[in-house]
């Protein structure tokens, strides 16, 4: 007889539709850690997860990256232009998609970064949320890992320079400091200084809290 390979999911899923998550932060908090550790735990719940990020390998997100290569420092009004066309498509093609399909949706970055980053470079608050909301969905839960600039600069030290003024100690400083002011419900700040495990654990945590159903 021919044997049965199973991949996931392992367990039936406990939940009636895909959850959308995501894990913000500065650079070297900790996201893609965090993301990878949840998107296991959850797999091993049963739930087909999708991780993704941004910006994207797509159009958007890849001229961005040459932008910030090549020509130092872009206006902060036309970064502002190319991440909300890069999250536009990866709504329509991937995230939505996905949700729709029932899927768990884990992001690495999203609007939330556009907040602390351009509202950072001095872009009002108020009108880079205006520019979302029409198109980018609410997500169930938003980790902001938490950590001082210096830490994630001493994380990433060894990691090629992509983004120049992105990370810079003073303007990451700014960055966090937005970051921490957030109010929206769906926002929960989590330590980001403990060893990664001791995070994981926290965020599984809150999200127990809320969807106690997969526990
Ligand atoms: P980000 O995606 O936020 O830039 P990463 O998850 O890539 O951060 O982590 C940046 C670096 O820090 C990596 O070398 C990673 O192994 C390390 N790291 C991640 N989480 C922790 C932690 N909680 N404590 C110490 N080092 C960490
Ligand atoms: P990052 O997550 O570090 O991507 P990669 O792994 O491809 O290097 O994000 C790249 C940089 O872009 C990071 O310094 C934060 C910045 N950024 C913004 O300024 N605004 C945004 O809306 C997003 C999504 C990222």
């Amino acid at each position: 007889m021919k044997k049965k390979i199973t991949t996931e999911p392992t367990r039936p899923c406990p939940l009636r539709q895909g959850l959308f998550l995501v894990i913000e932060g500065i650079d070297g908090s900790g996201k893609s850690t965090q993301v990878e550790l949840l998107a296991r735990r959850l797999r091993r719940r049963g739930l087909q997860v999708v991780t993704l990020r941004e910006p994207t390998q797509g159009k958007w997100g890849r001229r961005i990256r040459e932008l910030s290569k090549t020509s130092g420092s872009i206006r902060p009004e036309e970064e502002l232009e190319l991440f909300i066309r890069d999250r536009k498509e990866n709504v329509a093609r991937n995230i939505k998609p996905a949700l729709e399909a029932g899927r768990t949706v884990i992001l690495d970055r999203y609007f939330y970064s556009t907040l602390a980053y351009q509202g950072a470079r001095g872009l009002p608050l108020e009108e880079i949320r205006r520019r979302h909301q029409k198109f980018a969905l609410v997500p169930d839960l938003v980790f902001i890992l938490d950590v001082p600039a210096s830490t994630g600069l001493r994380r990433i030290k060894d990691r090629p320079i992509i983004y120049g003024h992105f990370e810079e100690k003073d303007y990451l400083q700014k960055v966090r400091k937005i970051f921490l002011s957030f109010r929206d419900p769906e926002v929960v700040v989590v330590d980001g200084r403990p060893p990664a495990d001791v995070i994981h654990r926290k965020i599984w945590s809150l999200l127990l809290k809320k969807f106690p159903q997969l526990k």
